[in-house]
């Protein structure tokens, strides 16, 4: 089966990859390669395209005849960065995907797109796949209409998620927190917010919802999060027990104490649809003690 995916280099397009069976044929799109990103040995595993996908979608429709599926994992998912530039926003979180699935629609490609925790207010959680959409930013109200126009075909796969912790390509644009806390030991206090609540989610679970889904040939919305609803400092207690990092430097903050848009105060998303597919949500202290020991064998810093 042929796979096009779009964005190899992202943090979830990274644990896709290396979770893909070698049944798959991997063509990547994207505009560096994997080498220059850090990890060469997916250079091996995909037969690349180098391309800058917004300003060249040209290249991409040369591309993908003959696939039975695309996923694009490409996005700016900088909050912040989208409120303050709407239009660079609304080109690559909601014109380049919707244009893309149009496209492999006339040409019977199914396609997976990420939305995300910011279609909700935070008001009403937990929150299932049909509950009433309700975006506060920019970021958040792209994703809400990407749901809209392809979250109800047979032919389009959206999944949504959140706070998602793992160990991204070596020369990625933004670090993660978690991977970044476990990566560097702390010789000041770390704040972290007490009440903003969500099911943060391990990368490799959701590449193995996805994989699940391919394989499955699912479609439609689904919440695709951890097994546990915590704040980022309880996240963040964690990982500091895991590393054995002295807890006094983990100091409680609030929402208001940080720029920015505010953060739904509690996002937590229901996963019955997906473990009624037949995947499993991580538990969060299992999962860190695996990406810790990820982060040893692979000394990525
Ligand atoms: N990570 C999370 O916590 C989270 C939470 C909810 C939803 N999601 C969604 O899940 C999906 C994947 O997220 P992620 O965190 O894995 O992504 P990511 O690590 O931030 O990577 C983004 C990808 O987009 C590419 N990209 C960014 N700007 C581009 C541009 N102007 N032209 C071409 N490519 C560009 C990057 O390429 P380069 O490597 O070349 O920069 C990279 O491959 C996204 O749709 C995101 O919104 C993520």
């Amino acid at each position: 089966m042929k796979i096009v995916v779009i964005g190899g280099t992202s943090l979830l397009g990274r644990y896709f990859l290396n979770t893909l069976g070698s049944d798959f044929e991997i063509l990547a799109v994207q505009r560096r390669s994997f080498s220059e990103a850090g990890d060469p040995s997916l250079d091996e595993r995909c037969r690349l395209v180098r391309c800058d996908c917004l300003s060249r979608p040209d290249e991409i429709r040369a591309n993908i005849t003959g696939a039975t599926w695309l996923v694009n994992f490409i996005s700016d998912g900088r909050v912040d960065a989208c409120e303050n530039n709407p239009k660079a926003s609304e080109q690559i979180n909601l014109q380049f995907p919707l244009a893309l699935a149009r496209h492999c629609e006339t040409h019977g490609i199914k396609t997976v797109n990420f939305s995300s925790n910011v279609v909700f207010d935070g008001l009403k959680a937990p929150y299932c796949e049909t509950d009433t959409l309700s975006p506060q930013g920019v970021y958040g109200a792209y994703k809400a209409e990407v749901e809209r126009q392809l979250g109800h075909s047979e032919q389009h796969l959206v999944i949504r998620t959140l706070s998602t912790y793992g160990i991204p390509f070596p020369n990625h644009y933004r670090t993660n927190p978690v991977f970044h806390l476990m990566t560097h030991r702390p010789e000041t206090r770390v704040r972290a917010v007490t009440d903003v609540f969500n099911n943060p989610v391990y990368a490799q679970d959701i590449a193995n919802f996805l994989v699940m889904a391919i394989r499955k040939n699912l479609a439609g919305i689904y919440n695709v999060a951890g097994a546990d609803r915590l704040s980022r400092y309880q996240l963040f207690e964690y990982v500091f027990r895991a590393c054995r990092y002295d807890l006094k430097l983990l100091t409680a903050a609030r929402d208001r104490d940080f720029p920015g848009l505010p953060r739904p105060p509690d996002s937590t998303l229901l996963t019955d649809k997906a473990v009624a597919a037949g995947w499993r949500p991580g538990h969060i202290e299992q999962d860190i003690k695996d990406m810790l020991e990820d982060v040893g064998s692979t000394k990525i810093s």
